[in-house]
C-alpha cells in the first residue's frame, strides 16, 4: 500500500496517510472488503466525506442536474467538471477522486478523449476519470490509458444516452443487452480499466459480473453483490427529494433540516431577534 506523509499547514508533525488507489481498491475486492463511494462537486461537501472516511469520491456529472438544475447530465461542460474537480481535490487527502469525462468530450474522437482526459489530470489534480460505455469507446479509453491515466468504466444505465433510452428504466434485462454488457464490461478489464460503475440493472447480472471480472465493480441500483455502492450524495441526504427510485436509501432529510433554519434565520431577522448584542461589535 502506498503511504504518503503529508504536511499539515498547521502541524509541525508529519503525518502518515493510508492514501486510497487504484491499487488498493483491487485488494479490497480480494479481500471482498466492500468499497463506499459518494458524488462531491464542491470543497466543503467533499471536507465531510473524507472525514468520514470514503474511500472513493466521485465528481459526477451529475453535478448537471443537482449543482445546475438542468434536467439531464448532457448539458455539463468541461470547464465547469473541471472546476467542481478542482474544488474536491482540494479537500481530499485520503480518498480517490474521481471524475466524470462530460459528454461530448470523448465519443467518437480518441484524440479529442485524451486532451479532455489530460486537462482533467492537470488542472484538478483528481487521480482517475470515469466515462460511459463499452466497445463502441474502446479506442477513447486506450489512449487515455496509454498516457497512464486511470479509467474507471460505466455500462447498464449510462445517463449520458438517455436520448437514446428514451427513459430511465432498468437496463439489460433481456438476453441480448445483458450479453453486451457482460462482454464490455470484460471489455474495459481486458484492455485496463481499473474499475467499473454498473447503473441500475438487475441483481442477478450485477452478481455476474462482479464474479466473472478480477475488478471491483460498484453498484448503483446493481444489488447486493457487487464489490462496492455509490450514491448522489444529495439524493441520500434528502436534499432532492423529487428523485425516489428503488435503489435510493435515504439516510438523512436535510432537506427538511435546510428548510426549517431557514425559516428560523428569516423569523429571526424580521423580529429583530437577530443580530442581538452579543453578536455586533
Ligand atoms: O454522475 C454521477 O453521479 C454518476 C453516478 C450516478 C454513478 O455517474
Amino acid at each position: 500500500m502506498l503511504r504518503i506523509r503529508q504536511n499539515y499547514k498547521d502541524m509541525s508533525v508529519h503525518k502518515n496517510i493510508k492514501k486510497v488507489t487504484t491499487h488498493v481498491l483491487q485488494e479490497m475486492k480480494l479481500r471482498q472488503e466492500k468499497i463506499a463511494m459518494l458524488t462531491a462537486y464542491d470543497y466543503s461537501t467533499a471536507r465531510i466525506l473524507e472525514a468520514a472516511g470514503i474511500d472513493i469520491v466521485l465528481v459526477g456529472d451529475s453535478a448537471s442536474n443537482v449543482m445546475a438544475g438542468h434536467s439531464t447530465t448532457l448539458p455539463i461542460t468541461l470547464n465547469e467538471m473541471i472546476y467542481h474537480a478542482a474544488s474536491v481535490v482540494r479537500a481530499v487527502q485520503r480518498a480517490l477522486v474521481v471524475v466524470d469525462l462530460p459528454f461530448g468530450t470523448y465519443q467518437g474522437n480518441s484524440k479529442e478523449a485524451l486532451a479532455s482526459a489530460i486537462r482533467i489530470m492537470k488542472e484538478t489534480g483528481a487521480h482517475a476519470i470515469k466515462l460511459e460505455g463499452g466497445s463502441e469507446i474502446k479506442e477513447s479509453i486506450e489512449r487515455i490509458l496509454s498516457a497512464g491515466i486511470p479509467v474507471m468504466g460505466h455500462l447498464g444505465l449510462t445517463p449520458q444516452s438517455i436520448y437514446k433510452f428514451g427513459t430511465f428504466v432498468v437496463r439489460a434485462k433481456e438476453e441480448e443487452e445483458a450479453k453486451k454488457l457482460i462482454s464490455d464490461a470484460h471489455l474495459l478489464e481486458d484492455i485496463g480499466c481499473f474499475g467499473i460503475v454498473l447503473e441500475k440493472i438487475p441483481a442477478t447480472l450485477g452478481k455476474t459480473v462482479a464474479e466473472e471480472l478480477r475488478i471491483p465493480l460498484i453498484g448503483i441500483g446493481a444489488g447486493q453483490y457487487v464489490d462496492g455502492q455509490v450514491l448522489v450524495l444529495h439524493d441520500m441526504l434528502g436534499i432532492n427529494q423529487e428523485f425516489s427510485p428503488r435503489f435510493l436509501r435515504r439516510y438523512h432529510n436535510l432537506y427538511q433540516e435546510i428548510y426549517g433554519a431557514i425559516q428560523t434565520y428569516i423569523k429571526d431577522v424580521k423580529s429583530r431577534d437577530f443580530p442581538n448584542e452579543r453578536e455586533q461589535y
